[in-house]
């Protein structure tokens, strides 16, 4: 089953050919990245109407990649939550309207479901049940796969995610947007041990995260030091915050995968890309004898051939959706509805 997936759900506008949920023939990324720079973040109207622009020519140059036509197509996969929606709508709009004039179904895919399914390219021999930790801009949730449909949230961020704060402390430090991906590199040089953080508790549930007290402690020890004239070494402070935020991934992971009993740790979303959360949660699965998954590096920011992945089991479970499909800002991964 060839299916034509589309992505359009932040700053990223996508479209993919997939074969049977595993095989990519085509993967085309418009980044509006350079677009964003300048507002050090994204800019959800200037995200929809960037996607409007590019949205034409990626699907036709999928499709040319993949040596497709439409005629070779067996469904149309597009996600349709959470994200912006303004952005979502044009991926919708345009997978409806495609959907109507060749009369292909239409298979709406939830975009954390779609993270999850990069690993399923990445590792051909990968099925669920597993364990993943998603870790986007947005979300920050743990849990336990049971099929490729069915999703039991076991761990959740109370407040922002923990990319979510990585992207605010990147920002304070004076990095570019994305901020993650700057961190990243600026701490390669850092010393971890530099600077401490403290380890945020949740009431009440040893599973949940809360990233804003992290996030507050750093941006206040930058005002601060910035206020007396001090100057703090980047690679240091950001190494030591992100290892504040991997650490606490790390162990909270540790504890639900011993709970769940789970032997496979698949990690997921934009911020698995992270070296220093790859590398931690390698000794993790290492010291468990579990083992890891996560996805080759282009798969794991926004991309559509994960989103053909998913939407090739969303469509052997017969989630097909009507041309009046909306699209959602938010949307439970454990029980979607469209
Ligand atoms: O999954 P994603 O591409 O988009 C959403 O669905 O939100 O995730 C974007 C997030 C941003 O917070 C970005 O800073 C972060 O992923 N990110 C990284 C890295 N690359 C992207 N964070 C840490 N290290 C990276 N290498
Ligand atoms: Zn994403």
């Amino acid at each position: 089953m060839k299916i034509l997936a589309i992505e359009s759900s932040c700053d990223e506008t996508a479209a993919a050919v997939v074969e049977d949920g595993r095989r990519v023939l085509s993967n085309v990324v418009a980044s509006q990245v350079k677009e964003h720079i300048v507002f050090g973040g994204v800019v959800p109207e200037i995200a929809s109407r960037m996607h409007a622009e590019a949205i034409s020519s990626v699907v036709e140059n999928a499709l040319k990649d993949a040596e497709c036509t439409i005629k070779d197509i067996d469904a149309i996969a597009v996600t349709y939550a959470p994200g912006l929606i303004g952005a979502l709508l044009v991926g919708v709009n345009f997978a409806k309207g495609l959907s109507l004039s060749s009369g292909l179904p239409l298979v709406p895919v939830h975009h954390l479901r779609s993270h999850i399914a990069a690993n399923y390219i990445t590792f051909p021999e990968l099925e669920p049940p597993f364990f993943c930790l998603v870790v986007s801009g947005g979300h920050t949730h743990m849990i336990n796969v049971k099929s490729y449909t069915d999703f039991e949230i076991v761990g959740r961020t109370r407040d922002d995610a923990a990319g979510e704060a990585l992207d605010k402390a990147a920002r304070t430090m004076g990095l570019d947007y994305p901020g993650g991906l700057n961190l990243d590199k600026i701490a390669a040089n850092g010393n971890r041990n530099a600077y401490k953080f403290p380890h945020p508790k949740v009431d009440s549930s040893e599973l949940d995260f809360s990233f804003s007290g992290l996030k507050t402690s750093v941006i206040n020890l930058i005002h601060n030091a910035k206020q007396k004239g001090e100057e703090l070494p980047l690679p240091d402070l950001g190494a030591s915050f992100l290892s504040a935020v991997v650490t606490y991934l790390t162990k909270n992971t540790e504890k639900a995968v011993k709970m769940l009993g789970h032997k496979k740790v698949v990690l997921a979303g934009g911020v698995s890309a992270n070296s220093m959360l790859r590398r931690d949660m390698a000794e993790l699965c290492k010291k468990n004898g579990w083992q890891l998954y996560s996805p080759e590096i282009k798969y794991c920011g926004d991309n559509a051939a994960m989103v053909g992945s998913q939407g090739f089991y969303e469509a052997q479970k017969n989630a097909f959706a009507g041309l009046e499909l909306n699209a959602y800002a938010t949307m439970p991964i454990d029980d979607c509805s469209y």
